[in-house]
């Protein structure tokens, strides 16, 4: 991807004065501010409508320029290798004397930290000497945004510059891993617990329990489109929506497709476009038929079942 320099520069610019940009990442684009910066953070939760308890998740460019801000162990350092830059996010004990903001954790001891991939965010982070908070840009439990014109159908003006990077190349948000004690799946993502598990060479308990909320990704309502969504459908009702994991001969206008043959990773990568395409035409529901429920298609569940208790 070639880099353009002068919107580094802008983006750069506007962070500098604690406003939001939003930034693309390989997952879903970020809002982002300065992670050091009471002021900067404030806006982010304003921005979105996000409740103030919900924290953020920190983006550095590599681990050495988190080493002041948060302590480090074996397991970390083993995803760490593998893993990043990628949809991983890490949370670990905040050191101290940090100087991350009390906005961003909600006054917690602990940081959700992430390594993102795409080359612009990564050069943008290279040129700041502080990381960047970045909930997705999206407003506040609902669809996230996957390219740039997500951003500005959520935000309109109100986000001061939007760092154009493309489409994101995964297209749904990061794996969450709770890594201060015995690992923990906090959330589902991009990258497979799986390929987590193997790295780690155990198995993961994965605390997803929306009654168990500890992560607020996990609250019940949230990806959404603003309309029902019933799970699992055979057959659908008249001015609904058909959402299928693979194109099948029947091409009804109202029937949309995630993926060509059913591939998973294709099928996230075009979950949240398909449900903000939905979203702008008439329907009263969204159907969804079976997605089945490994690997990636783990995650699309996760979020389609939050998203369907609307
Ligand atoms: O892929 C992603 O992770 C994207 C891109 C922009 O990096 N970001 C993202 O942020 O999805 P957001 O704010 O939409 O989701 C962050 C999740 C929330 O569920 C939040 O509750 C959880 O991370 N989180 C943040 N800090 C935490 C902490 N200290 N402990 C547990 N969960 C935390
Ligand atoms: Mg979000």
């Amino acid at each position: 991807m070639k880099i353009n320099l002068t919107n580094i520069k802008k983006a750069k610019k506007l962070l500098n004065k604690n406003e939001c940009v939003a930034i693309p990442t390989e997952t879903v684009y970020g809002l982002a501010g300065n992670a050091y910066s009471n002021q900067a953070c404030k806006k982010i939760f304003q921005l979105k409508k996000r409740p103030k308890n919900n924290p953020l998740i920190v983006h550095y460019l590599n681990y050495r320029k988190l080493e002041k801000d948060c302590n480090f162990n074996d397991n970390f350092l083993k995803l760490y290798k593998k893993f990043c830059p990628g949809p991983i996010t890490f949370i670990l004990d905040l050191k101290k004397n940090s100087k991350i903001s009390k906005i961003v954790t909600n006054n917690k001891s602990t940081l959700a930290v992430r390594f993102p991939k795409h080359p612009l965010t990564r050069c943008l982070l290279g040129k700041l000497s502080y990381p960047l908070a970045a909930p997705s840009a999206n407003l506040s439990s609902k669809v996230s945004a996957v390219n740039s014109n997500d951003v500005k159908e959520d935000f309109g003006k109100k986000v001061k510059f939007v760092l154009e990077g493309g489409r994101s190349s995964i297209g749904i948000e990061s794996t969450i891993v709770d890594l201060r004690n015995k690992p923990k799946i906090l959330r589902l993502g991009g990258l497979e617990i799986s390929s987590i598990q193997s790295a780690l060479n155990k198995k993961i308990q994965i605390n997803n329990n929306p009654s168990k909320v500890s992560a607020p990704g996990q609250y019940k309502l949230h990806y959404s489109p603003g309309i029902p969504i019933r799970l699992n459908v055979k057959k659908i009702k008249t001015n609904e929506a058909y959402l299928l994991i693979k194109k099948n001969k029947e091409t009804k206008s109202n029937y949309f497709f995630l993926s060509k043959t059913g591939n998973l990773k294709e099928a996230a990568k075009n979950l949240y476009s398909t449900l903000r395409k939905i979203r702008g035409k008439n329907y009263k529901s969204i159907a969804v038929s079976k997605i089945p429920n490994k690997g990636l298609g783990r995650t699309i569940n996760d979020r389609l079942i939050r998203a369907s208790k609307f």
